[in-house]
């Protein structure tokens, strides 16, 4: 297959900034046109975050106009993410409630429809996804200026606290900081597939990507001031995907057939594709059931981001790592970039057990981010993943050294399957 990904020039067509990865350069509209007036009221008179929790927002959904799929065909890309990003935060508070009323399992017609059109020319999965919620929900205050934790606004929340705000705040400065880093490593592997690669090129590239690397890691560091109580007990019922709704999914009325209910994981920073692009490019595989969970996750991914993941796959899988097995000089400065990955996923998974694990032992609404398995199998994550096993052999991956002749991780055959 010819090459895909030819140059830094190319990231803009898969919606990639060489600054900030996957936070889009252009900005999600502040409102939509006035035919979409019914939608917009949808966050105002009361809040959003008052309507879910009063229960109001159910009547004020099955009193919206229908609109056809076409109504949006004419909105700019910046429009449609915002009416995508109004909807599945009203899809999330529709299907599960305040707490008090029961949980629903049909998305009545004046919403699925435009909910799945528009997630499927938006590429992503039709219910709250990582770009919902972050990518394309946040903003900076100040355009001038970069994505620091104190210039950014989110537009929409569930819970209306500082702490859904800070959760999404710290998740896209996350992404943005990592930015410099897919740039840098980018250019390593062109510059490996010159004839005479430069090798401080290279050098500086890998101190670029460690640079960037550790920001991201002390950024991550300041999601500590969320409160646990309130994520777990308020927020994190909110994420909860469609394959926890009453055993057997959503139904989306004028969309599919009577007996068709959909099944989805939910909302989680896993759908991530920064990461999994780290992964690809410095070559850490991971065992059988980690790996499909993640490439299963991709499909909730904008479509340009998974298209991205996919051609760098296949042009440049296995480059960095089979090159450096020959470089002993830059090998240091590969397995930097290894190890910082390593401690920010060490340091997550510390913050899964803090938000999710510990907080999963006490009673409460039990669906969503993590949940107590009633095997005693422990926590599950949003995707059904055992929690903590997860991300321990993910971090660990992270330092493996890859070889066709090591057997595969041993999680494969404990992992109890996608949700
Ligand atoms: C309190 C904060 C957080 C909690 C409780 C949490 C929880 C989790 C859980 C349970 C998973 C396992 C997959 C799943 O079940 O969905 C996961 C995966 C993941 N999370 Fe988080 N997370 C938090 C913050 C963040 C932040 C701020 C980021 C950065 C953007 C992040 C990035 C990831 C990534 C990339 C994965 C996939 C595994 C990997 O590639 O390392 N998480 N998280």
């Amino acid at each position: 297959m010819t090459a895909n990904i030819i140059d830094l020039g190319a990231l803009s067509r898969y919606d990639i900034s060489l600054e900030t990865a996957f936070v889009p350069e252009v900005a999600t509209a502040t409102s939509l046109p006035p035919p979409f007036a019914p939608i917009e009221g949808l966050l105002s008179h009361p809040p959003l975050p008052e309507a879910i929790s009063s229960g109001e927002l159910r009547d004020k959904v099955r009193e919206l106009p229908l609109y056809r799929p076409g109504d949006c065909s004419r909105l700019s890309l910046a429009e449609k993410r915002r009416m995508l990003v109004i909807l599945t935060f009203v899809a999330h508070g529709y299907i599960w409630g305040n707490g008090v009323l029961p949980v629903i399992d049909r998305l009545p017609e004046s919403i699925s429809v435009l909910l799945d059109r528009l997630s499927a020319e938006l590429g992503t999965a039709p219910l709250g996804t990582y770009a919902s919620t972050v990518l394309w929900n946040s903003r900076r205050k100040d355009e001038a200026k970069g994505w620091t934790l104190d210039n950014v606004s989110i537009d929409l929340t569930f819970t209306d606290t500082t702490d859904e705000n800070w959760f999404y705040n710290v998740s896209v400065c996350v992404e943005a900081a990592g930015g410099k880093a897919l740039s840098s490593l980018l250019q390593v592997l062109f510059e490996i597939r010159e004839d005479s690669p430069r090798r401080v090129h290279i050098q500086e590239c890998f101190l670029e990507a460690q640079n960037s690397l550790g920001k991201m890691l002390v950024i991550l560091k300041e999601v500590a001031r969320m409160n646990n109580a309130t994520f777990y007990q308020k927020i994190r019922p909110y994420f909860g995907g469609w394959s926890l709704v009453n055993n057997r999914g959503v139904h989306y009325d004028g969309v599919d057939e009577p007996s068709t209910y959909r099944t989805y994981v939910g909302i989680s920073a896993a759908q991530s594709s920064l990461f999994q692009a780290f992964d690809i490019i410095l070559g850490i595989s991971h065992g059988e059931f980690v790996a499909a969970y993640l490439r299963n996750i991709r499909t909730h991914m904008p479509s340009s981001h998974r298209e991205f993941l996919g051609h760098l796959e296949t042009d440049f899988g296995g480059t960095l790592s089979s090159f450096i097995d020959h470089q002993p000089d830059l090998a240091d400065g590969y397995h930097r970039c290894r190890r910082i990955l390593r401690d920010f996923r060490a340091t997550h998974k510390s913050f899964a057990k803090r938000y999710a694990v510990e907080p999963a032992s006490f009673p409460g609404r039990s669906f969503g981010l993590a949940r107590l398995r009633s095997d005693g199998g422990g926590v599950e994550g949003a995707g059904g993943t055992r929690l903590l096993e997860f991300l321990e052999e993910i971090q660990h991956d992270t330092m493996k050294v890859s070889s066709p002749s090591l057997p595969s991780s041993p999680v494969s055959s404990r992992g109890p399957g996608i949700s």
